[in-house]
């Protein structure tokens, strides 16, 4: 579900409309609906229920602090990946003690921080970050709970900059060597507390064969991890992928019916249907690190048509968004849907290329699609831009960052104010 649709031939986000904040805030203009990100959670949530579980959210899919607030307030955890976002949730009013770090390269300044917090779980991600943790620990005369993250060597069938679980890549603790790990640690290193184990193969799974594969090779290592260890919890990590395709029909529960199953591979009732049975009897906790899914499609960017430059090859829509407030398509060439704000009346679609205007061929939104021919001074929004759109948005080419907005129901908050040009300059000399 989500919370876009259009009323009165205008698109709306739950029941504010989207044109009215491009007017009134201006573009571009990131908006999210509170409404979809509580439903996503309660959803995951619900699916997960027969186990004991945590649904620990990835903070760098969208760290808006309002965001954390409304996730804190549901009782959510966190996987954090720096001593930043550590800070973000604490400010959040999120509770330290439900929180994860991952990440290959945590500082001392990080691990010394996070230890004061009294965090969950490092996940550690190698030996010599586990050793190096262990010293700063005892250097502060506190014991460090750590899991250690296993890298199950299973193919997530993703885009290869975001998968993450097979050997060639560079996280985790490879299946073969990781209860040795365990072992030497036990023996050797008195200031860890080895208090779980963590495994995460890859983001936007769009089937849940490989969540199924990745959980039943590891099982068996759990279960012995817990018996030698006393382990408490296994984290199977985050990568439930959404639909980027159409993202603007799935809003209604309707267009999944007509669907299930051919279609739609990946839905949270089977990804619960399919893990639980196998996740339950451990007598462990169950933590999940969801970024993508609870927030992707509960957010959108809106953004402004500058001009249509009509090419000898092509037609140019030029937008006032570009690749630093969006890069998902030049990264990964991600899909995003472009859906006027202005409810498009049936007619001739257009093919055309949506660009900013960053100087750089790879700034672009969308290649030869087939559109709505919106036009100069009407506003579009980019589809299922919640997750991985604002964190990884930056200043190049010395654009303000866009303002954020969070809706609920007919209210409208600003949780980020524009960017200003003297915000970008301050600290430089
Ligand atoms: N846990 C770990 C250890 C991770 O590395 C990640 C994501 C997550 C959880 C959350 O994954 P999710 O549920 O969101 O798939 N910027 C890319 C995605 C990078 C994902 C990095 N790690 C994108 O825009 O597609």
């Amino acid at each position: 579900m989500h919370g876009f649709s259009y009323k009165n031939g205008s698109l709306h986000c739950e029941n504010v409309d989207l044109n009215e904040l491009a007017a009134q805030y201006g573009t571009p203009l990131y908006v999210y609906s509170g409404g979809t990100i509580l439903d996503h959670f309660t959803r995951l949530d619900q699916a997960l229920a027969g186990i004991d579980h945590e649904v620990a959210y990835a903070v760098k899919a969208n760290s808006n602090l309002s965001v954390l607030r409304l996730l804190a307030t549901q009782g959510a955890g966190f996987d954090i990946v720096s001593g930043g976002e550590l800070f973000r949730v604490i400010r959040a009013g999120g509770d330290p003690g439900h929180c994860t770090f991952a990440g290959v390269g945590k500082t001392r300044d990080e691990i010394v921080y996070a230890l004061e917090q009294g965090i969950y779980s490092f996940n550690v991600e190698s030996e010599a970050e586990l050793r190096y943790i262990n010293q700063v620990a005892g250097e502060l005369e506190v014991i460090a709970p750590v899991a250690v993250r296993v890298n199950p060597n299973v193919d997530a069938k993703t885009h290869k900059y975001i998968s993450t679980g097979k050997s060639e890549n560079k996280f985790g603790v490879d299946f073969e060597k990781i209860e040795d790990l365990y072992a030497r640690a036990a023996a050797e290193l008195p200031n860890i507390r080895l208090r779980g184990l963590q495994m995460h193969i890859g983001s936007q799974l769009t089937s849940v064969a490989p969540f199924i594969e990745a959980v039943e090779k590891v099982r068996p290592l759990v279960e012995r991890l817990k018996e030698r260890h006393g382990i408490e919890f296994w984290s199977i990590g985050g990568g439930i992928g959404i639909v980027y395709q159409n993202s603007l029909e799935s809003g209604d529960p309707a267009w999944w019916n007509d669907r299930l199953p051919e279609d739609l591979p990946l839905t949270i009732e089977r990804y619960g249907k399919e893990l639980v049975p196998r996740l339950s009897g451990l007598g462990l906790k169950i933590v999940l690190e969801p970024g993508r899914y609870i927030v992707g499609n509960a957010g959108v960017l809106l953004t402004r048509c500058l001009y249509e430059k009509k090419g000898a090859a092509k037609t140019f829509k030029i937008v006032d968004a570009g690749m630093n407030d969006l890069i998902r398509p030049a990264l990964y060439e991600g899909h995003h849907e472009i859906v006027p704000l202005n409810e498009p009346a049936a007619g001739t679609p257009v093919t055309a290329d949506v660009v900013g205007p960053i100087c750089e061929s790879g700034d672009f939104f969308c290649q030869n699609r087939e559109m709505a021919d919106f036009q100069p001074g009407e506003a579009v929004a980019l589809m299922s831009a919640g997750a991985y759109g604002f964190t990884m948005a930056s200043n190049y080419n010395s654009r303000p960052l866009p303002a954020e907005v969070l809706v609920e129901g007919d209210t409208a908050t600003v949780v980020r104010k524009r960017q200003t040009l003297e915000d970008i300059i301050a600290g430089e000399l």
